[in-house]
């Protein structure tokens, strides 16, 4: 059995995860340095870094016991590696690990681009999944439309021009006084509320796929001053219902223009649940199949790096060991 391990330090997640070809996982493993984090309000660049430094080594070794493989010769064939975007402190300790698996194992180090990644996350759950596909990648630092023609063939429709969906819900739980992240709490609390209660704009209702969070965002906080009677379910109601209004409003629209076989979620707001109750009616309405990763596949995880490591390896063979980190990698 060929295996590839995978490791992602983009953010605040700390993951390995050992694949086989056939994209069948043996074991993934994720330690995320997040209660570091909550008090200050979002992820701190410096205390993510230093948290992977101290974790990286240990979950490595987690992932590869728990595919029946001992750490000092693990008899994979590759080493996959987050190198961005991301945090480039975070995204250099992954990378300089990989890097030295790779020589001392003698294996061929793959780079992987980490929103790539979250595109085969849905397949490695879902292995009957039908092309093409049309995925909305949604998280805290990104809101992506992608037509997929097949494993990592794909081609952006459309993107936020602003904040990232998820990076809206943090700001607003954070002006209402929710903790981070605040995309969960929203969640919990805009299933008691009335979506009606606020009268909220819809960005972007115009031609083309780009999405816009960050004038609803300034919208719901004045609405919300001005109102001030209204219940705090009611305004994460109100907020959850423009959000989700938006992104289907695209995605209908790209099911009509493009004739797709399913449709998928990816990225930690994949976990939202009227987004996925919106997607699953969507995908009844143009009788497409609808792939809804598992909590577990929708955050960042190194199963999905190596998923797509398989792929680049085949594609574009090994990366060089000069390569380094791109915070900034776009999805081309
Ligand atoms: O993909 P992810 O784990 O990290 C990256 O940004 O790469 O996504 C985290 C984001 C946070 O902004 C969080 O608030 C949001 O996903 N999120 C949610 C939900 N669960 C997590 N947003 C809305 N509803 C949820 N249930
Ligand atoms: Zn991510």
């Amino acid at each position: 059995m060929r295996l590839i391990l995978g490791i992602e330090t983009s953010c605040d997640e700390t993951a390995a995860a050992v694949v086989d070809e056939d994209l069948r996982v043996l074991s993934s493993v994720v330690e995320s340095s997040i209660d570091v984090h909550r008090a200050f309000g979002g992820v701190v660049p410096e205390l993510a870094g230093r948290a992977h430094v101290a974790t990286l080594g240990p979950v490595v070794a987690r992932a590869l016991e728990g595919a029946g493989r001992d750490v000092r010769d693990p008899g994979v064939v590759a080493v996959a590696v987050t190198s961005g975007p991301g945090l480039v402190g975070s995204l250099l300790v992954g990378l300089s690990a990989a890097k030295a698996y790779s020589l001392v194992w003698g294996v061929p180090l793959v780079g992987v681009n980490h929103l790539e990644g979250h595109l085969f996350a849905p397949l490695l759950e879902r292995p009957d999944l039908t092309w093409p596909l049309l995925t909305l990648l949604v998280s805290g630092g990104h809101s992506i439309f992608v037509l997929q023609s097949g494993p990592g063939e794909y081609r952006v429709l459309g993107e936020t021009i602003d904040d990232a969906a998820g990076e809206a819900y943090d700001k607003v739980a954070r002006y209402l006084g929710l903790g981070y992240p605040g995309g969960p709490e929203i969640d919990r609390l805009a299933a008691l509320g009335d979506p009606h209660a606020l009268r909220l704009p819809v960005s972007m209702t115009g031609e083309g796929y780009d999405v816009s969070f960050s004038g609803l965002k300034s919208a719901l906080v004045r609405a919300a001053d001005t109102h001030r009677e209204v219940p705090l379910a009611d305004v994460a109601a109100s907020f959850q219902g423009a959000v989700v209004e938006q992104l289907t409003r695209k995605l209908r629209a790209a099911l009509g223009a493009f004739p797709v076989a399913g449709v998928a979620l990816a990225g930690g707001v994949a976990a939202n649940s009227a987004l996925r109750a919106s997607v699953a009616a969507l995908a009844e309405e143009f009788s497409v199949a609808s792939y809804l990763p598992s909590l577990a596949m929708c955050t960042d995880n190194a199963a999905m790096i190596a998923a797509a490591g398989w792929h680049r390896l085949a594609a574009q063979g090994a990366s060089d060991l000069s390569l380094s980190a791109d915070p900034n990698w776009v999805l081309a």
